[in-house]
Formats: structure tokens, sequence, C-alpha cells
């Protein structure tokens, strides 16, 4: 039989400070539900394990291993250029392109992004969640990825931040201040990141969020996405 294959994570593994691997089982191959008992664990401290939605059998042996449930993950995607583009004045007037001065303000939004995360659920990994999201939102900073801001009375209140890999557009971090949710801001974001997108030449937007997380999700699908596929993580621990 051929070997079960742990995926290293060596940019997880450095950044925690613990050996983490990955693991995405078949849920459509009798094998890998025989494998999971057999699995050389031994040189991991924890599992990333990405089950279907729909194996409720390999969930229970995971369970029984000691395994929980940290996310169920929904990836939505959009085509780009279906969706509605800018239109509204009050669509754009507080959109702005990121300054050096929004660095605070955009740190406080990453935080408080963080704490949906399935690493600020993991009690072992929860000091670092906002260090993690920080460090995604350096990225957008340094030019790595992308970010546009939404500005209202001087300070930022919505932050969306995305890259592009050839065809497809990656939103990676979305935030609007608790002060002003429900205004329609988050929505503005997105159209103009699909504008944005399109303009580039890309064909395909994407996103991964929480589907506890419902109102992410309506946002989402207000935007034109549509939910893909849905996936359960779980993380086991060596002890
Ligand atoms: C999810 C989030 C980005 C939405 O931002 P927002 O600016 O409030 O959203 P919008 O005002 O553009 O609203 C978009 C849709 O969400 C709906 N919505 C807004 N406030 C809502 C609320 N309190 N409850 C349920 N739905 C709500 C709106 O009704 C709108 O849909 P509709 O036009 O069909 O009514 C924002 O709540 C947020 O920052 N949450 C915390 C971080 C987060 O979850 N980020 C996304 C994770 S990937």
């Amino acid at each position: 039989m051929r070997a079960v294959e742990i995926e290293r994570l060596s940019w997880d593994s450095a950044f925690f400070s613990k050996r983490i691997g990955r693991l995405r089982p078949d849920p459509d191959r009798e094998t890998d539900l025989r494998r999971v008992a057999d699995l050389d664990r031994s040189g991991f401290d924890c599992l990333y394990v990405e089950l279907d939605v729909a194996a409720a059998d390999l969930l229970d042996r995971w369970l029984a291993l000691g395994a929980r449930v940290m996310d169920v993950r929904a990836e939505l995607s959009a085509v780009v250029g279906e969706a509605a583009p800018v239109a509204a004045a009050s669509e754009v007037e507080g959109l702005s392109v990121w300054s050096e001065s929004d660095r605070q303000d955009a740190a406080a939004l990453a935080e408080d992004l963080s704490r949906w995360s399935r690493f600020a659920r993991d009690p072992a990994l929860r000091d670092s969640a906002a260090r993690l999201y920080g460090h995604w939102l350096e990225l957008a900073i340094s030019g790595a990825h992308e970010a546009l801001v939404w500005r209202a009375g001087g300070h930022i209140v919505g932050l969306l931040t995305f890259r592009s890999e050839a065809d497809d557009a990656w939103i990676e971090l979305l935030d609007i201040h608790e002060s002003h949710r429900g205004q329609g801001i988050a929505l503005a974001l997105m159209r103009a990141f699909l504008a944005r997108a399109h303009r580039d030449g890309r064909t395909r937007a994407n996103v991964r969020t929480q589907l506890r997380n419902l109102r992410a999700v309506h946002a989402y699908e207000r935007a034109g996405f549509r939910i893909g596929r849905v996936t359960l993580v779980l993380h086991w621990w060596s002890h």
C-alpha cells in the first residue's frame, strides 16, 4: 500500500514554532479510511485535516483520535465581469488607496478579523492569530498583495486586501469597523475589487470564509459570489 502523505507545512511550522502538517484525505477512496489509523504522525505536533463536509466516516475517525473541528470553510467565487460595476456616488465616496498613516487603523481591523479564524479557536494557536493576520496585512502594505480602504472621519473604517494569480483574484482580508457595519461599505469595497480584477484581466474572484460567519457569507453572495466547496477543517495535536 502506498504510504500516506502528510504535507509538511514549512511556513506554518516556522511561524507558529510547531511541526505542522496538512492532510487532505480523499473521501472517494476507501483506502484513505483505513489509512487514518496507520498514519505515521510521529514527526508532527499538529495536523490540519481537511475533510469534505460529507465525509462522516472520516470525521468520526479523526474525532476518535482526538482531533477537533476548528472551521467549516466555505469557498466562494464569482465570475469577474458579471457583477455590477461601481455605480452610485455613495459607493465610491469613501473609497481610497492605502497610505502609510493608515497602518494603525488597518492593524486594528486585521486583528478584529483574526478573531473569526480557526487559529483563534485553537487554544494552542490562539495567541498567534492576531500576529498571523498582521502578517497578511503587512503583505498588502509591502505591495506583495494589494489593499482597498474605506475612509470616514479621518479614519480607515473598511479594509479589503487581495492578491492575484493568473486568471484568479483572491480576497484575503475584509473587515469593516463595528461602528460602520450594515451601511453597504463591504459591498462597495467588493464592487471596487471586482472592477479592479476586471480591469486587470482576471476572470474569477475567490474568497474563503467561515460558514458560521453568515453575515460575511450573505455579504459575499450579495456581491455576486456563490458557494462552491465546503470543507471541515480539523486540528489534531500530538499532546
Ligand atoms: C461581514 C462584513 C464585512 C460585512 O460588512 P458590512 O459593511 O456590514 O456589509 P454591508 O453593509 O455591505 O452589507 C452587505 C450585506 O450584509 C447584510 N448585513 C449588513 N449588516 C447585517 C447584519 N447586522 N446582520 C445580517 N446581515 C447584515 C446587508 O443587509 C447586506 O445585504 P443586503 O443588501 O442584501 O441587505 C462585516 O460585518 C465585518 O467586518 N464583519 C467582521 C469581519 C468579517 O466577518 N469579515 C469577513 C470574513 S472573510
